[in-house]
């Protein structure tokens, strides 16, 4: 039980201090109760709590959907908020859908996702996503989804920093599933730039290039769901910069707020946009959309938060510190049981032998050893501990997440 948080750490309520490398769930960036989010959150609550965002707007929200549209690569200039990661994927799906519809290829309703890959839990989300725990108790899920391959590959790629060498010929399984239905029935594919949830799986060098070609050669919107990889996790402020690949969508949250208050959202490119708004200004353009997208708690808090990322130069520092980031990681490659280490950005994952009770038992008592007896926060994915400390970590509290965890691996030999 956590009863309170600063900066680096967590505080329990017995009066201990935890080191989190986990950034709660990925998404405190900047650390933790920052006194400009805070602030902002207090002013904003005691001004305009709430605003409708439906046929009304307020300042904030059209701000901060500058302030982000301003960060991405151009192009991509639109902004839908929504609450979550999930509702961002289930948002971007839907307008692939519906962007078809309209310019009158109403034939494209396949989606196509990607083995191990993680999209929240809306049913548009885990159908495309490819975890079978979350897919399996669900029924038939959306009809017509297929999947790319995961593009991990333990023998060829094991202990690589940042991307593997080996694997863009992966995204050719797309020309594959394009053969099997004809590309007229496909509307769009969704991967992460990096799979977080599935334990930080970097994509192959060139993998991402490809996958953007195929898609413009059979007319397919590529989606990026940025919601880990977005606000700096990589160095910068979208993965989509560091591949240098425009994706026709990004999903993003998390680090959009900082985690201080729920907000989801897609960017959304401009030739997109446009074309759900030809009709008269009467009639609503997309029938999507929350009560609380663009709630005004989060817009004030989103632009708190794009204000430290920028003051302190967080994206910068992490592309900064990524070589050394991934240094430190890999000298745990010697510890007991671990059969691979990743990189990329400032995570990692970290894979343990499953122990003799099977997949996923090891991994817990890491977490467990980790939090009860050694004072730190990470997370874990079956048996990979998965790093990602708020890009404020300085170099010596990167040593000692190193030390902390080569204790807990060795606790749980
Ligand atoms: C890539 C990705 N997409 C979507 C989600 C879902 O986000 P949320 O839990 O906010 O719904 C997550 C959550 O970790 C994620 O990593």
């Amino acid at each position: 039980m956590l009863a309170g948080a600063k900066d680096m750490h967590y505080f329990t309520a017995d009066g201990r201090s935890i080191l989190d490398g986990a950034a709660g769930m990925w998404c405190s960036n900047a650390g933790h109760n920052r006194d400009p989010i805070v602030d902002a959150i207090q002013k904003q609550a005691a001004t305009l709590d709430y605003a409708p965002p439906f046929q009304f707007g307020h300042p904030k929200a059209f701000e901060l959907a500058s302030r982000i549209a301003a960060l991405a690569p151009k192009g991509l200039e639109h902004v839908f908020f929504c609450n979550s990661g999930s509702e961002a994927v289930d948002t971007a799906l839907k307008v692939a859908l519906a962007y078809h519809n309209g310019r009158g290829e109403a034939g494209r309703t396949r989606l196509i996702g990607r083995e191990r890959g993680y999209h929240g839990v809306g049913f548009g989300g885990i159908s495309v996503g490819g975890m079978v725990n979350n897919r399996k108790m669900f029924g038939t899920l959306l009809t017509g989804v297929d999947h790319l391959p995961t593009t991990y590959d333990r023998e060829k790629q094991a202990f690589t920093k940042g991307e593997p060498e080996y694997g863009a010929h992966f995204a050719d399984e797309l020309e594959r599933i394009v053969g099997i239905h004809g590309p007229g029935t496909i509307a769009a594919v969704i991967v992460e730039p990096m799979a977080g949830s599935t334990g930080v799986l970097a994509t192959p060098k060139g993998y991402l290039q490809k996958l953007r070609a195929i898609c413009d050669k059979h007319g397919i919107l590529l989606i990026f769901d940025e919601v880990i990889t977005g606000y700096g996790r990589l160095g910068y402020a979208f993965a989509a910069e560091r591949y240098g690949v425009l994706p026709d969508m990004i999903t993003f949250a998390k680090g959009v707020t900082n985690g201080a208050v729920p907000m989801g959202g897609v960017l959304i490119r401009d030739e997109i946009h446009d074309s759900f708004m030809k009709g008269p200004e009467h009639v609503i353009e997309l029938f999507h959309g929350y009560t609380y997208s663009a709630h005004p708690l989060a817009c004030a808090a989103g632009l708190a938060t794009l204000d430290i990322y920028r003051e302190e130069g967080l994206f910068e520092r992490a592309r900064a510190m990524e070589p050394k980031w991934a240094d430190a990681v890999m000298a745990l490659r010697n510890e007991p049981n671990v059969v691979d280490i990743r990189t990329v950005g400032i995570t990692a994952g970290i894979d343990l032998a499953p122990n003799k009770d099977g997949p996923g038992k090891r991994g817990f008592e890491a977490l467990d050893s980790a939090f009860h007896d050694h004072e730190l926060m990470m997370r874990v994915a079956g048996d990979t501990l998965c790093l990602t400390p708020p890009l404020i970590i300085s170099e010596s509290q990167v040593g000692e997440i190193m030390d902390k965890i080569a204790k807990v691996i060795r606790a749980v030999a």
